[in-house]
């Protein structure tokens, strides 16, 4: 989703704003902009493309300034063109913005600008705060009146920057992360530490309802109210320095190639957490687990594996439902949430609907100073490392890990949890992955996969197809085995390539029945499984590991095909189109 980046410093700000653009790409986004201050004016440049591009023709870090702006802008509100990018000048050009998130008032507040001769540009809502900052800033000439006075009549959800006509920088936040880096040679701030890693690794994390103000002369924190505010400066792990690709072609590769390490560090910075976690899952009322996309799909997967290991009742639900069911919640309820992000919208939409009720929440997430771990009576951290990738792959194999152990140590060690073992067979999968490459050459030019699945097998199925739709942009649709002859069956024909999730367990032969009456449709067979047959037309085999750990193993081969039929399509497998990595709008 849109990035933001803000730099006042001794050195040229343009250059480090479009490197810190660059290193947040992978949150998706469909054009980009940097504006700086520099002899008493503001420029601005920006287009549509990637930063590479955009920067190719119009020479975004050519332009002069110690203090300046960037954005990377995902389409919300007008289309994606040059207009519409970030940032985005007032009328009168003294201020300018880059803003992440919706103003929900934007056309009350545009028109009435407009009636006050303030002109716009753009078809955004983010054009408003620029104009409204400037007309506070015409009245009273004072940055942090104008802030005030700017955030009080702003509805929705949003971080900004604002760089002023006399080089001060400023930024608010409500409900959309942002983050100040103090560096030896300047101040940073943005959506993601990512954004200055290379500069600083000591943060401040800004709270909702805060704004900042940057000059030469240092920094101030305030709340809306125009209260004064210290925090503690944190530093943030190491981690985050390491993101960079190495050998590998793309992050989704490298991301996949790790899991056999992820999955056994899942959860291990934060055992106390798992085992209070475990305690208060045990003596819930009622418990429910959310999440959305990939993670949602970790939620389904929880659903089996604590109904019949842990003899625990618990019901998944999308975040982004919960807004039309609300009454679930009570007293006692826990709510469990997965995301990989923690700033996922309708995540932290669900989270609050619950808090609201009184129920506990636990969180399972990977950037532990998100605000959903901040929102959290529990956090889970699933210490898998930066996911940059937009399709999510080892953030979801580390969710499952976690839920795992949470379901080993209620039923005391029944599940047989060998992850050790389970990270041997992973890395078996990865270490002959040819069979695969020769399949996703296959699948260049299909429009429709199916993916089967029985059981637990099911929301695997549903996952590979989340990351076959995402990754190659074909048609892909996770389905339970057993509904194939209510309906599906009527699109079987020699054209599509059926997927079936086969481990040799309960739904085997049940799996490979349905198996039998796809192939006799003239349909591909690809089976994923530890045992052969004459069934498939192309067997992907996946290590025997003990039944119950079958998810964790046969995603593997389903996220390298995934893979390696983008980079067939010649389709960006980092940063398919349209997608974010980070959902922070509803
Ligand atoms: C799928 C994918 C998305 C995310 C979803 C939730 O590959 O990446 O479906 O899983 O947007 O994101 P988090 O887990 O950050 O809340």
């Amino acid at each position: 989703m849109c990035s933001i980046i803000g730099y006042l410093g001794l050195n040229q700000a343009a250059p480090i704003i479009v490197k810190g653009l660059k290193r947040m790409e992978y949150r998706g986004y469909d054009s980009v902009g940097v504006a700086t201050f520099t002899n008493k004016q503001i420029l601005v440049r920006k287009g549509v493309g990637k930063v590479i591009e955009v920067n190719k023709t119009v020479r975004l870090d050519e332009l002069s300034g110690t203090v300046g702006i960037g954005h990377t802008r995902w389409a919300t509100h007008g289309m994606v063109t040059d207009a519409n990018a970030h940032p985005h000048p007032s009328s009168s050009g003294e201020v300018a913005i880059v803003h992440n998130g919706i103003i929900t008032n934007h056309e009350e507040l545009k028109k009435d600008l407009q009636q006050k001769g303030y002109a716009f540009k753009s078809q955004t809502d983010s054009e408003v705060i620029a104009n409204l900052l400037q007309y506070h800033y015409d009245k009273t000439r004072n940055i942090k009146q104008s802030m005030v006075n700017t955030v009080a009549d702003l509805r929705g959800d949003y971080a900004f920057v604002a760089v002023f006509e006399d080089g001060t920088l400023s930024a608010a936040r409500l409900h959309e992360p942002l983050l100040i880096g103090i560096g030896k040679e300047g101040y940073f701030i943005s959506s993601d530490v990512l954004g200055f890693v290379e500069h600083t690794d000591e943060v401040i994390y800004l709270d909702n309802r805060e704004f900042v103000i940057i000059s030469s002369g240092g920094i101030q924190i305030f709340d809306f109210d125009s209260n004064p505010v210290h925090h503690q400066i944190t530093k943030v792990s190491k981690e985050f320095a390491d993101v960079y690709k190495g050998e590998f072609a793309h992050f989704t590769l490298k991301e996949i190639s790790e899991q056999p390490r992820t999955i056994i560090n899942a959860g291990n910075n934060t055992k106390l957490e798992l085992d209070l976690a475990t305690d208060f899952i045990r003596h819930a009322k009622t418990l429910y687990i959310t999440g959305s996309g990939t993670s949602y799909n970790a939620a389904l997967v929880a659903k089996f594996l604590f109904s019949k290991y842990a003899k625990i009742k618990i019901e998944p639900i999308i975040s982004s439902e919960v807004h039309f069911s609300p009454d679930i919640f009570e007293q006692q309820s826990i709510l469990i949430a997965l995301s990989q992000s923690g700033e996922s919208a309708d995540v932290l939409e669900a989270v609050n609907i619950a808090k609201k009720a009184g129920a506990k929440i636990i969180s399972i997430v990977n950037i532990m100073t998100s605000s959903l771990a901040q929102l959290s009576s529990i956090s889970i951290g699933l210490g898998c490392g930066p996911e940059i990738g937009v399709a999510a792959t080892k953030s979801f194999t580390a969710q499952l890990a976690i839920l795992y152990k949470i379901v080993d140590k209620i039923c005391e060690g029944a599940v047989g949890l060998d992850l050790t073992k389970v990270s041997e067979a992973i890395k078996k999968s990865l270490s002959d992955d040819s069979k695969i490459q020769e399949i996703a050459k296959k699948l260049k030019n299909v429009s429709d996969i199916y993916i089967l699945g029985r059981g637990i097998h099911y929301p695997i199925a549903l996952e590979s197809s989340l990351k076959l739709k995402e990754l190659t942009y074909i048609h892909a649709e996770g389905l339970p085995g057993g509904e194939l002859k209510h309906g599906p069956l009527a699109l079987m024909d020699s054209n599509t390539y059926v997927i079936m999730i086969n481990p040799d367990d309960s739904t085997y032969s049940d799996t490979l029945t349905s198996a039998r009456e796809i192939k006799a449709r003239g349909a591909k067979v690809i089976g994923i499984s530890d045992k052969p047959s004459d069934v498939y037309d192309y067997w992907v085999e996946i290590p025997k590991v003990d039944e119950s750990m079958y998810p964790l193993v046969e995603i593997i081969p389903v996220q390298l095909l995934a893979y390696y039929a983008a980079v067939e399509k010649e389709t960006d497998p980092d940063y398919p189109r349209n997608l974010a990595k980070s959902v922070t709008v509803k």
